[in-house]
């Protein structure tokens, strides 16, 4: 028995972590889209990985837990990549809260039961996150630690108190920080990490649908305005989930580290700054 690799997410950046890391282990390859996982799946099978796919939805708590009782049947989990995800011009409202938000918080919450100990995690959010106000300190607490299948009740994640789908995706985002927190806490316990990378534009399928989405100038002004002059590519992520899932990472859990070229900094005190 090997151990095993959850990937939800068969996208690039997803794949460029999974490569870093997922070497000599199975590595289970969970997407929505069955052409997804398989293509990923065969790319890295073509490059020594050991990886099978798997057709799953974040979104539902039924198909989490069937992904990782199939990845149960070849050893011990130990290591957990989420990056499973939909943006904000990918989706509606709701699919963004149901996918990003609560499907993020069960797969956590359910890995974290089982994950083996000395076992690590990473999950990615973004810089969306960072982006809206501050929440309350009570916001922010039930954001970390009101059960799962509350989530989607709270005031705040309300869609009459939702603007758009970018809003949606923000507190999605924001959550994931959140969760991250809490259940660092109680992976803890197992002896295990989880840890939090939040992404500024990386050139995927994803963002690149963004640019050619409705707010597509709006994204290609922001790399071109940040500190870094450029979008980031998957394989910087991979870089930041290779310090925090290795030992050279042994004292980070609970964190949210963001790579994103100094946007986040020129939003604020910068050129991004939004004009009043
Ligand atoms: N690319 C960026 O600029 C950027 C920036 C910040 C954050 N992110 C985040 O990074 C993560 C990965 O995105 P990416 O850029 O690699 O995109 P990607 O489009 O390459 O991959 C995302 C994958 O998630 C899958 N997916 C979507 N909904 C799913 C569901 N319900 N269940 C299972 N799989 C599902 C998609 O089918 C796709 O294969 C996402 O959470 C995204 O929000 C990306």
């Amino acid at each position: 028995m090997k151990d095993v690799m959850i990937l939800t997410g068969a996208g690039q950046i997803g794949m460029a972590i999974a490569r870093r890391m997922g070497y000599g282990m199975k590595i289970v390859v969970g997407d929505r889209k069955p052409e997804n996982a398989e293509a990923i799946s065969k790319t890295m099978n073509d490059a020594g990985f050991d990886t099978v796919p798997v057709e799953m939805d974040l979104s539902s708590r039924e198909s989490v837990l069937d992904l990782i009782a199939k990845a149960r049947e070849y050893g011990e989990i130990s290591m957990l990549v989420n990056a499973a995800g939909v943006s904000p011009s990918q989706a509606p409202i709701e699919a963004i809260l149901k996918v990003d938000l609560y499907g993020t918080a069960v797969l956590l919450e359910e890995v974290g039961k089982v994950i083996k100990k000395g076992g690590v995690g990473v999950t990615i959010s973004s810089q969306s996150g960072w982006r809206m106000p501050a929440l309350t300190a009570e916001e922010d607490e039930l954001l970390a630690t009101v059960p799962t299948e509350e989530l989607l009740d709270l005031p705040l994640l309300r869609p009459e108190n939702i603007r758009d789908t970018l809003h949606a995706y923000q507190l999605a985002k924001r959550c994931n920080e959140k969760r991250v927190m809490a259940e660092a806490v109680k992976w803890g316990r197992r002896g295990a990490r989880i840890n939090d990378i939040a992404p500024g534009i990386i050139v995927t399928p994803l963002a690149i649908d963004e640019f050619n989405g409705p707010r597509g100038d709006f994204y290609k002004n922001m790399f071109a305005g940040c500190p870094a002059g450029r979008p980031g590519t998957a394989d910087e992520v991979a870089n930041v989930a290779e310090l925090l899932m290795s030992e050279k990472g042994a004292f980070i859990t609970g964190s949210t580290f963001l790579i994103d070229g100094g946007a986040t900094s020129s939003y604020f005190y910068g050129p991004l700054k939004p004009q009043a």
